[in-house]
């Protein structure tokens, strides 16, 4: 998933995980806060829950009067009773179980107090009912001062005066309960808000933040100079694609860093090579002309074999200072073309008639097979083109390992070009040389010796000679197998 898709459903995951629990432990805590005020309070047991969460004063409503209205009823048929100090402490023991008590005044003065023993003074400031109406009608709930809230029950006494007896319930335990209960929610909302966003953070940060180490890992690997090892991350998200990016840059760094060091190990080796080169014919050439002038070669033969080493050896030096020549030339694009429309046809049969006479010389068969039927014309430099063709033969023949060896050179007409192939069964080329035989200075390692010689140049002239022409060169090559160069150049009309 995307590190995109990964924030929003961790957004989404913060808004409702938390939510759904917060109910969860809601309900529960409130249960358990109901209980309590069962426990403290006689409620009825219709109590709504919500009705607590909102507002604690509307347990008030939800207080049992089913007691009192018993008493009530017990006093409206014998209102004697009112002034019976052992029924009064009866029905007070009752009501002080749940954090309530009776009162009783006549006229206005407190004959019965029932909270007194509880909580030292009920000094409550108790109105006595004013109205006849309301005598033996239970009237509603009344506030009282503070946490006290009360319900009365008048009466007329047979002696003419009123009585009142007062319900008291003491909240003040409700209201502690229900504070408790707030904090309750706000901590355990608060609690799993933070669990929750803690949880998801960590699940989130640490699927981009391992791979993130291991990429740094890699840079200051890379910074030290090791090249051989690899960022692993299985995420398949945007973090994903920077390793595998990482991991590509890395491999193409090596490659470059290798291929540099091939190329100043063939610089070297160039080098090596040019002093030996050179030194090799030059130191001959000093001998035999040293021979010459102190009169060793005293006999016309002895002259002129002389004079022959001389020549080679100077043929020798002269091709690869001519080839280090030619290229510095083409790669300062200060090679002159004298381009030709030339009959491709015609110019192949004679150079290849040329060319059969050196190759069969060093016992390798040569074919030539023309499959273009039609005048075909093309636009070249001829020497370059000599020398391109040249170059190639003398790279089939120099890498030849085969007893039978083979050259087989064709040519066709395709898509608008003339494609010359020479085809070899020589040693071949590995897959990862052949990237690279183009390249200037470049090598393969087994020829690299002093056996085969050359600059590594051959190849490199050829390309630039081509992509002058406006054409292709290219190889397939199989090791062990054989070569196939092949040459690609428009015709014109
Ligand atoms: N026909 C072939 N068969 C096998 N290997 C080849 C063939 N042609 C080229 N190569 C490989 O490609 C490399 C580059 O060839 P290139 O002609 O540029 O250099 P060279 O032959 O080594 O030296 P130079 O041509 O400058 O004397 C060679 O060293 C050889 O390894
Ligand atoms: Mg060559």
């Amino acid at each position: 998933m995307s590190i995109k898709g990964k924030l929003i459903l961790s957004n989404i995951a913060m808004f409702l995980v938390p939510l759904f629990l917060c109910i969860v432990v809601f309900l529960g805590i409130q249960n358990l806060y109901l209980k309590k005020i069962h426990s403290e309070y006689d409620v009825s047991t219709n109590l709504k829950k919500r009705s607590f969460i909102m507002n604690p004063y509307g347990e008030l409503r939800f207080i049992n009067l089913k007691k009192i209205n018993n008493v009530a009823a017990k006093l409206e048929r014998s209102p004697e009773k009112l002034e019976d100090i052992n029924f009064l402490k009866n029905v007070n023991s009752e009501f002080s179980k749940k954090n309530s008590y009776i009162i009783v005044k006549k006229e206005k003065k407190t004959i019965f107090d029932g909270g007194k023993n509880e909580s030292g003074s009920t000094d409550v400031n108790l109105k006595l009912s004013q109205s006849n109406d309301r005598i033996t009608k239970m009237p509603e709930f009344f506030m009282s001062s503070g946490e006290l809230i009360g319900r009365e029950f008048s009466i007329h006494l047979s002696d003419g005066t009123q009585a009142s007896m007062f319900f008291i319930v003491n909240t003040s335990k409700l209201f502690s309960i229900y504070r408790e209960f707030i904090t309750a929610l706000i901590a355990s909302a608060i609690l799993i808000i933070i669990f929750i966003s803690g949880l998801l953070t960590f699940f989130v940060s640490r699927s981009i933040l391992i791979p993130l180490k291991s990429l740094k890992k890699g840079t200051e690997n890379i910074k030290n100079g090791d090249l051989d090892f690899e960022v692993k991350s299985n995420s398949k998200d945007e973090i994903g694609d920077l390793c595998e990016a990482f991991n590509d840059m890395r491999k193409k760094l090596k490659e470059s860093i290798e291929l540099q060091n091939q190329y100043e190990n063939n610089r070297k080796e160039l080098i090596s090579n040019i002093s030996h080169d050179l030194k090799t014919p030059i130191t001959s050439i000093k001998g035999y002309v040293e021979g010459i002038r102190d009169g060793v070669a005293d006999t016309p033969e002895k002259m002129e074999k002389y004079i022959n080493t001389i020549y080679t050896k100077s043929q020798s030096m002269d091709y690869l200072i001519d080839e280090l020549l030619t290229y510095s030339k083409l790669d300062m694009n200060k090679m002159h073309f004298d381009f030709q429309r030339i009959d491709i046809k015609s110019y192949m049969e004679d150079l290849m008639e040329e060319i059969r006479f050196d190759v069969e010389k060093k016992k390798i068969n040569f074919s030539y097979t023309n499959n273009i039927k039609e005048k075909a014309y093309v636009k070249v430099d001829v020497q370059n083109i000599n020398r391109v063709i040249m170059n190639i033969i003398s790279n089939s023949i120099k890498y030849m390992d085969k007893k039978e060896g083979s050259i087989a050179v064709s040519m066709s007409l395709k898509e608008g070009e003339v494609i010359i192939a020479i085809k070899d069964n020589g040693k071949g080329i590995s897959k990862e040389a052949l990237n690279y035989i183009f390249d200037r200075f470049y090598r393969e390692d087994y020829s690299r010796n002093s056996l085969t010689g050359g600059s590594g140049l051959g190849l490199a002239i050829c390309k630039k000679i081509i992509e002058e022409h406006g054409g292709r060169i290219w190889a397939e090559s199989e090791e062990n197998v054989g070569t196939n160069m092949c040459l690609a150049i428009k015709i014109c009309d």
